[in-house]
């Protein structure tokens, strides 16, 4: 790993509002673009946090359909062969903004990703 991505590889990034069109179709084709130039690590966690009951799998199916349809680096391309790599770092929390619940499911889930990759809890 090069100076650029090795302090990103010590975070795990939440991201709130995971089921909707910003994630899908900006914020993960962004990050995904930015992988696959080496300019974030693949292997960061990420949390995505939102009301919709929705599987890790079923999360995943839906990150793949806008980073197909809207990254600059398409899954697959003869530049970027990273997304299963990259996608099962992806899991989904559900749960609502106003529900001190959801933040202590979110605290228990960073400690098992600190626990499981060194990285320290955010
Ligand atoms: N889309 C864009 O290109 C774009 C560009 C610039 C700025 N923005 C801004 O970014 C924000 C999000 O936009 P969006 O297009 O992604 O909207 P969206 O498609 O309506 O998504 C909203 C997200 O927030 C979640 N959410 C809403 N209320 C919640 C609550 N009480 N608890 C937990 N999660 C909740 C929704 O999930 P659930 O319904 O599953 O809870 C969904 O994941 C907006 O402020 C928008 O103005 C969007």
């Amino acid at each position: 790993m090069n100076q650029k991505t090795s302090k990103a590889g010590s975070v795990v990034v939440v991201i709130f509002g995971a089921s909707g069109d910003l994630t899908r179709r900006k914020v993960v084709p962004a990050m995904h673009s930015l992988a696959c130039e080496g300019s974030l690590p693949s292997h960061v966690p990420v949390i995505g946090v939102a009301r919709t009951p929705l599987s890790n799998e079923a999360f995943r199916e839906r990150l793949l359909d806008g980073v197909d349809e809207y990254a600059r680096h398409k899954p697959g391309s003869d530049i970027c062969q990273l997304w299963p790599r990259f996608a099962e770092r992806y899991t989904y929390l559900a749960g609502a903004y106003d529900d001190t619940e959801t933040y202590s499911h979110l605290a228990g889930r960073l400690a098992e990703i600190s626990a499981e990759t060194g990285a320290p809890a955010n």
